[in-house]
Parts: structure tokens; sequence; C-alpha cells
């Protein structure tokens, strides 16, 4: 074996979007978004995962809230300007004041559509706030 071909780039294993989950937001990041190695940066795909993350408890809270915490985000594959990003949701928990969802991120490539390829997945949870700022009940 060749140094060559020990070194070659290993394909990212093909993945599924989940059927149990609803499709938020799809977005396709630009050469603005990238960090200087021209791979997009995570800051901005964690700002979207925020955003992708907000729909459905905005939908059940019907008012102001807050991102209160997010839960691991660990970046396995590279996501690269003109993939498109679609982001899955659920919701894994509704407290009294807050609600948690389970939020996965899938790339496809724009000329290769429908082989997707998992880059991240967080727990993102968000409080209902009232006028002053402070957790309110979750409407039932
Ligand atoms: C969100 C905020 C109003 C909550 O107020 P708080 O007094 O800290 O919250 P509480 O301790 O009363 O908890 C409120 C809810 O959040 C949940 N929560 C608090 N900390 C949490 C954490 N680390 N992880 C998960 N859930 C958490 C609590 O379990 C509770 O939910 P429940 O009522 O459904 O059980 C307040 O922390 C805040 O204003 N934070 C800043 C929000 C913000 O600006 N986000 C953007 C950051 S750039």
């Amino acid at each position: 074996m060749s140094a060559n071909s020990s070194a070659a780039a290993v394909s990212p294993a093909p993945a599924t979007p989940p059927s149990d989950k609803e499709l938020v937001l799809k977005v396709i990041p630009m050469p603005a978004d990238t960090n200087g190695n021209g791979d997009i940066f995570g800051g901005w795909v964690m700002a979207q995962v925020d955003l992708a993350g907000s729909v459905i408890p905005a939908r059940i809270i019907r008012g102001r809230m807050a991102t209160v915490a997010v839960k691991e985000f660990i970046f396995k594959q590279p996501v690269r300007v003109g993939d498109i990003l679609s982001f899955y949701s659920s919701v894994t928990r509704i407290g009294n004041t807050s609600i948690t969802v389970d939020v996965e991120v899938f790339a496809e490539s724009f000329r290769n559509q429908g082989q997707f390829v998992k880059v991240t997945e967080a727990l993102v949870t968000y409080v209902a706030i009232d006028d002053d700022g402070k957790p309110r009940p979750i409407p039932k």
C-alpha cells in the first residue's frame, strides 16, 4: 500500500434523516459563513440549530422565549459551501416553563441530492418568559 493510498480520505457514512422528526429548516451556507480553512464555521451551524430548534417550541409557547441550554455539539463531518443543510427536530421534554427539543442536522450535496451525511445533533432547551424576562408556565 502506498503512502498516498493510506492517506486517502475516508468517505463519510451515509445517513438517513429521521422519519419521526419534523423538517424545520433548510439552508445553504455561503462563503461568508466559512472559517479560515474554507469550511463552514461551527458557530454558524450552532446558530442555525438554535433557530431551527426554536420552531416547534414557538408553536407551543406562543410568545417570548429564550434559549437556556444546549447540550453538546459534536462535529464529525465538515460542511462545505453550497451543501444543503436540513434540520430535523422533535420535542423530548415539556416541563413547567421549558421545552427541550432534539435537533439533528444533515448535509447533502447541492448537485447530488438525496445522499445525506449527519453533521451534528444537539438538545436545546427554550424557556417561556414573560415581559420581565422571567420564566412563565407553558400554555396548556
Ligand atoms: C432563561 C431564563 C429566563 C431562565 O431563568 P432561570 O431563573 O435561570 O431559570 P429556572 O432555574 O427558573 O429554570 C427555568 C426552566 O429552565 C430549565 N433550565 C434551567 N437551566 C437549565 C439547564 N442548564 N439545562 C436545561 N434546562 C434548564 C429549568 O429546568 C426550568 O424548566 P422547567 O420549569 O420546565 O422545569 C434566564 O436564565 C435567562 O434569562 N437566561 C438568558 C437567556 C438568553 O439570553 N439566552 C440567549 C443566550 S445568548
